[in-house]
């Protein structure tokens, strides 16, 4: 059995209200760090809270540790949880602010001191237990959060979009910090965010939510490079996945995607999960890394239109081109091609066969 077990896990906030959390399954091993990623609304908080014990359950499961914690009080559950507010006690010094729930547990006053002093060297705030949290920056009282959390030696760790608050330098300098402590504490930790770059660099594991359901659990490579719906492909990735909407025709012993401006064929491997599809419409998807250019306009393998490139956005290292295909915006990320000229007629190619194809009803992936 794995650590932390949640099962047809259902929440309703009113008896005959949504479904908010529909059916979650989900299993956590120890040490793992998990994220939680999806958009505002889709449940996020309301399955940590369910875990914490802050929110009841409607229906399901919840076990850590092999235990059921459904019914158990918070604090009897053995999580910890950092909130977006941080929710740090403004009229108590860092010192009391982190040893805060061990006096709740009755913890002795001498090991109260040495796990104080060692969470906070974790958390690099050592020099600052006798200040007040209005005289700390945002980042600081974030690892004032972050060590009362760690102080308790929870079994699981649970943060709820802990760096929002926080300025875009900070947010990626405090997510290392944050993968650095779960590393030397090996502790198993559930991390929610809206911020897909915030999720890739931090997860063992990603589970994308979407309205109350799991649209898929992976690693971070899987989910980009593997997603297996229409909305991770979506969700994950900047700049995001071109879609395009394409007819399933057969043509010889092959298939092609086509619509008004496209002709692409489809690569062998997916001829015989899209032989369903002849005659019908899909999405078809691919990343912008993933399209090629052609300046002689050449129908080279994986062809899919000509196009005309309206932008030219340099980001440094690499660029974003922007074309318009049929009224739709595609954009193309290249590290070639970083000085092109505006208005450039060029035919688009698929990489390596790099397409993916989303069923219009259901949008699962076709595979
Ligand atoms: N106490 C409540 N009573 C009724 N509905 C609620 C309550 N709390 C949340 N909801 C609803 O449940 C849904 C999920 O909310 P939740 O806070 O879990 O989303 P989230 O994924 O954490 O979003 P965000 O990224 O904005 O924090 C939303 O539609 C929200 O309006
Ligand atoms: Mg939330």
């Amino acid at each position: 059995m794995s650590y932390l077990e949640i099962k047809n896990l259902q929440k309703r906030y009113t008896k005959d209200g949504p479904l908010i959390v529909n059916n979650m399954n989900l299993s956590i091993e120890k040490g793992e760090f998990i994220v939680f990623l999806g958009p505002s609304g889709c449940g996020k908080t309301t399955t940590i809270r369910m875990i914490s014990g802050l929110e009841d359950i409607s229906g399901g499961e919840i076990l850590i540790d092999g235990e059921s914690v459904v019914g158990k009080k918070p604090k009897d559950r053995g999580v910890s949880m950092i909130f977006q507010s941080y929710a740090i006690w403004p009229h108590m010094t860092v010192f009391d602010n982190i040893a805060y729930p061990l006096k709740l547990q009755k913890v002795p006053k001498e090991e109260i001191k040495e796990r104080v002093t060692t969470a906070a060297r974790a958390t690099d705030i050592e020099g600052l237990l006798d200040r007040y949290p209005a005289q700390m920056s945002g980042g600081q009282r974030q690892r004032v959060a972050v060590a009362r959390a760690i102080v308790v030696k929870p079994k699981i760790f649970l943060m709820d979009e802990p760096l929002s608050n926080l300025d875009a330098k900070l947010r990626v300098s405090m997510r290392t910090e944050l993968k650095n402590i779960h590393l030397q504490q090996n502790s198993t930790s559930i991390f929610v965010t809206h911020d897909q770059s915030e999720a890739m660099s931090l997860a063992d594991r990603i589970v994308v939510m979407y309205k109350g359901n799991i649209e898929q659990i992976g690693t971070p490579m899987e989910v980009y490079q593997n997603s297996a719906t229409k909305f991770v492909a979506e969700f994950i990735g900047t700049p995001p996945t071109n879609f395009f909407k394409a007819r399933i025709e057969k043509e010889g012993a092959g298939l092609m995607a086509a619509n008004e401006h496209i002709r692409y064929q489809v690569p062998e491997a997916l001829v015989q999960a899209l032989l369903p599809y002849a005659g019908k419409e899909v999405d078809m998807g691919v990343r912008p890394e993933y399209i090629d250019l052609s300046f002689s306009l050449e129908k080279t393998p994986g062809y899919m239109c000509d196009a005309t490139i309206d932008f030219v956005e340099p980001q440094g290292s690499h660029a974003i081109l922007i074309t318009k295909i049929g009224g739709n915006e595609v954009k193309i990320h290249t590290t070639t091609y970083m000085e092109m000229a505006p208005k450039t007629k060029v035919a688009l190619q698929v990489k390596e066969d790099r397409v993916m194809f989303f069923d219009c009803g259901t949008t699962l992936r076709i595979r």
